[in-house]
This record gives C-alpha cells, structure tokens and sequence, in this order.
C-alpha cells in the first residue's frame, strides 16, 4: 500500500512543479511586459516635454455626423475621379473636386469648435497683397471655423484697417524686420514661424496653416484640408517625374534629393497641420537653413527646397491637389482642375522683388 502511493505521489509532484514555474514565469513574463509599458510611455512623456517643452492641444479625430445628415452612398465599384491620382502609395488622401462632400465634412468638423492659425508673410511691398488675401480668405478660407491670422509685417501701420472679419476670427499682427532681399523671407519664414509657435500660437490652435500673401481664394478651402501633416502638390510640375523636379540637387546642401527619389514637388505657398508636426517641421527645416547658410550654401528655391527635402523624409498625412495652390498665370484651362481654390495672382516679380 505505502509501495503504490509512492508511485503516483512522484509524477504528481513533477506535474505540480512544472504547472508552479509555468504560472510563476507567466506572471512576471505580464509583470515585466507592463513595467516596459510603463517605461515606454513614461520615456515617450519626457521625451517630448524635454524637447518641445509645450503642451498642444489635443483633437479627436473621428466623424459624428447628425441623425439628420446621411453620406451619399458610396459604391466600391465606382472610383470618385478616375482622370488623377486620389490617394499616394502611402494611403494619404489626395484632396479633389469630387472626392469628398463639403456638408458632410462641414458636419463632421462643427461640433469640435476648432480654432485654425493662419500665418502670412506681408513684408516689403507684399504687404499690397494683404487685403485682397484677407477679403477672399473670409469667404471662402474655414469659413465657420475659429480662424486666428497672424500677419508677419514690417509695416504694421500698413495693415489694412478697414477689414471686418467674421465670428471667431482675429486678426494678430506681428513686427518682423525689413529684410534686404526678397529670398531673406523665404529663409527666415521657418524660424519666425517655429518661434512664434512657442510663443502663443500653440496655446490658441489645435491646427496651423501656412500661406503666402500674394494669393488669393476664388473657391471652398474648408476642413477637408485639415490633417496631421498636409502639403499642395506644385501647379507646374504634377505631370513631370521625380527627376524632373526642381529639387535641389547638390550634395552639399541639407535639402539635396538625389535623382532617384521623390513623391511629389510640394508649393510652399501652402502647408499645414496639427501644431506640433508643424512646429516639427520648421524646427527641423530651419536647422537645415542655418547649417547651409553657414557653409555659404542657399538651396535652389530656399525653404521650397527644404520643406520638399522633409516631406519626403516624413510623408505628408493629406495631400492638396493643384486646385489649392494654383497659379493664374497657368490660367483656367487644365480640364482635371474642376474648381480653383487658391492661386497666386499675377504680379511684376521684378518690380515687387526689388528693394525689398
Ligand atoms: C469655441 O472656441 C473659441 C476659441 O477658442 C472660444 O472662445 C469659445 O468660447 C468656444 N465656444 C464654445 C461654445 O465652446
Ligand atoms: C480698404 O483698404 C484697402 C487698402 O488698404 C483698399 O484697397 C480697399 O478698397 C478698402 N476697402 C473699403 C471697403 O474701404
Ligand atoms: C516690371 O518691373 C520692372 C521694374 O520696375 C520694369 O522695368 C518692367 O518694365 C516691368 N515689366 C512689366 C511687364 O511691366
């Protein structure tokens, strides 16, 4: 009797003993898993408390539409446009007439009342520019949103007057100096604008647009444009291939693309997003300005170069097709451009770009 219990009472134990470092190893395996957790998110905090020292404002992303307000339906079988691209090789949504419904996004955007910084640049004699800018952006530019401009001047007492603006938008002016080239804008428009970010921009916005003053809005630029990190597609160049871009293409300055690679040739005349990707990347391309200028280098289109040299290395969220940075000078004739939204007016550059 005593025999036989010894038999059963040793297997017994050697299941006991693996089932016991089973349950022990698991346990610590899940208490380690949430120490790295813990780690990481803790890291990932002072990481960016150490860097950027700010706190942004937080959006939520996702759609609430009213019981009211249904979608069109939508078939998988029928593309929204089949005569351009609609969205990159990296799934970001290229922006068209045709591929979204303003009412359905202008409902989705309500609720979250959101305020959008509008930087513009009217230095020199830009400043002429700025009413014909601020009068077409009213109609037409996040009409219902917040909407904070901050206008970069030399010329504060130039800024005209006699502007009303809507519910929820604010005009703020800020002094920068005279600059004695007209390029000088283009390569202090990333600082002025990453500084002014620190500041007091980033408490005021959840978003930021960037936008050059010799434009003006003739069509909708609404929410639809709102992203992470959104970039225009260059009005010129959409149907040239990467090595034909006008990307800089020595190897000395920090914007250098080789011919081999690029996306797309983004107008700086327009880009935006959430505020600290924007702060990201004007920190980023001033950093970049500073070490060619002090190698004695200017890269071929300045900032254009260099904000082209970041969104290839970061990929822009959203992408604005040509209808949001057009040209007049190409005129209305593209038949894939179904409605212009904003465009670079014609002007004398010789006659605006001297003594700056
Ligand atoms: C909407 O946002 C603006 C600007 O931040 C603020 O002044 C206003 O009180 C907000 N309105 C509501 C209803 O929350
Ligand atoms: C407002 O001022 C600008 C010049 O700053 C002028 O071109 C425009 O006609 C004025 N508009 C009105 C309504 O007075
Ligand atoms: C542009 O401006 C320059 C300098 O003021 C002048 O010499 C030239 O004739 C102007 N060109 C046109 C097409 O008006």
């Amino acid at each position: 009797m005593r025999q036989k219990q010894q038999y059963w009472l040793l297997p017994l134990l050697i299941t006991a003993g693996i089932v016991t470092s089973w349950i022990t190893y698991l346990y610590s395996a899940s208490i380690s898993l949430k120490w790295q957790e813990k780690k990481v998110g803790l890291n990932s905090e002072c990481v960016s408390k150490h860097n950027e020292g700010l706190l942004w404002r937080q959006v939520q992303h996702q759609v609430v539409l009213s019981h009211r307000l249904q979608s069109k339906q939508a078939m998988l079988k029928e593309a929204v446009r089949t005569d351009v691209l609609t969205i990159t090789p990296w799934l970001a949504p290229i922006v068209w007439e045709g591929t979204f419904d303003p009412q359905v996004i202008d409902e989705a955007f309500k609720s979250y009342n959101l305020t959008i910084a509008t930087t513009v640049f009217a230095v020199g004699k830009y400043i002429r520019f700025l009413h014909d800018f601020l009068e077409s952006s009213e109609k037409y530019f996040m009409v219902g949103m917040n909407v904070h401009y901050y206008v970069f001047t030399d010329m504060p007492g130039d800024v005209p007057g006699n502007m009303s603006l809507g519910v929820g938008r604010r005009l703020n002016i800020l002094k920068v100096p005279k600059f004695d080239r007209w390029q000088e804008i283009s390569l202090r428009r990333m600082e002025l604008i990453q500084n002014a970010i620190e500041e007091y921009i980033h408490q005021e916005a959840h978003y930021i647009f960037c936008l050059d003053v010799d434009m003006r809005f003739h069509g909708r630029v609404g929410p639809e444009a709102l992203g992470k990190l959104v970039a225009a597609i260059h009005p010129w160049f959409y149907w040239y291939t990467h090595n034909q871009f006008p990307y800089e293409r020595r190897s000395i300055s920090t914007a250098y693309i080789p011919l081999d690679q690029g996306d797309f040739y983004y107008q700086a005349n327009i880009f935006g997003g959430a505020m600290e990707d924007i702060h990201r990347l004007t920190k980023t391309c001033r950093e970049h300005l500073e070490v060619d200028k002090s190698v004695g280098v200017e890269a071929l289109w300045q900032e254009e170069s260099h904000l082209n040299w970041y969104l290839l290395k970061n990929k822009p969220t959203k992408l604005l097709s040509p209808e949001y940075v057009w040209d007049d000078l190409r005129g209305p004739g593209a038949k894939e451009i179904k409605l212009v939204r904003f465009s670079s007016v014609i002007k004398n550059k010789t006659e605006i770009r001297e003594n700056i």
